[in-house]
């Protein structure tokens, strides 16, 4: 059975189960919030070291003001109202993004990850302002900066995801076969689910069963056996 340490999620279709059930792609957004907590539970039962889920991307500063206004009051919402929850579930929280939000959301994220920094069970990595062309020209332009080898070992030092092990699993829902722009560096080895079922459809039962496919997968690394 494949070790599982590390969840990716690319988590696609709330504006599309917004619509179809509510007529509103904002309250797709809020019932992908129950989802979230579903699989936070499923990751902790699981022991599974580190989660990640992308929230937003560099590419979703296109989207009309409004939506994007309340995706941010949601997450701002979210937290105020969670963050002593994960934390006494000893969960941490980490943002791997491009801190550029209001204020009052930089200051709840930066308290929110200083409260559970020392947190040992799980690890949330919310990719928020993520994108990983913009992480990887980044990473480049500061090697050259420091007038360091464009190795791999030095240039994982500085992603945003330097002291996060790649992920083993990468799942995406929604519907939609492709990347986004998300962990490009880090998935090399990585394997990938996509999964029909929009995201505040998708509960336990999908995770488990995908967590039971993976751990069956044959994962070669180039070599034979
Ligand atoms: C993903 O759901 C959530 C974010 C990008 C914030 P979408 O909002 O992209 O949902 P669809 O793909 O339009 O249905
Ligand atoms: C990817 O979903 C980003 C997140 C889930 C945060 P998008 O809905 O933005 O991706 P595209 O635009 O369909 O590729
Ligand atoms: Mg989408």
């Amino acid at each position: 059975m494949n070790p599982l340490n590390h969840v990716a999620i690319i988590m696609d279709g709330n504006g599309r189960w917004g619509l179809k059930n509510k007529n509103s792609r904002n309250a797709g957004h809020k019932a992908g919030l129950k989802t979230i907590e579903k699989i936070i539970k499923v990751s902790l039962d699981n022991k599974i070291r580190h989660l990640t889920l992308y929230a937003f991307s560099t590419e979703n500063w296109k989207r009309p003001i409004k939506e994007i206004n309340y995706l941010f009051n949601l997450l701002e919402k979210f937290l105020y109202n969670k963050i002593d929850n994960l934390n006494r579930n000893k969960i941490k929280l980490k943002v791997i993004g491009f801190k550029k939000f209001s204020v009052k959301l930089n200051q709840l994220l930066l308290k929110s990850e200083k409260l559970t920094r020392n947190n040992k069970s799980l690890q949330i990595n919310l990719a928020l302002n993520y994108g990983s062309k913009l992480e990887l020209i980044n990473a480049f332009k500061i090697l050259k900066k420091k007038n360091k080898a464009f190795t791999e070992n030095n240039l994982k030092k500085f992603l945003l995801t330097k002291e996060i092990p790649d992920p083993e699993l990468l799942i995406r829902t929604g519907n939609t076969k492709r990347l986004s722009n998300f962990m490009l560096w880090q998935i090399a080895y990585t394997e990938i689910f996509f999964e029909k079922k929009l995201w505040p459809d998708f509960n336990e039962k999908d995770f488990l069963q995908i967590i039971n496919s993976y751990k069956k997968i044959k994962r070669n690394f180039g070599s034979v056996s």
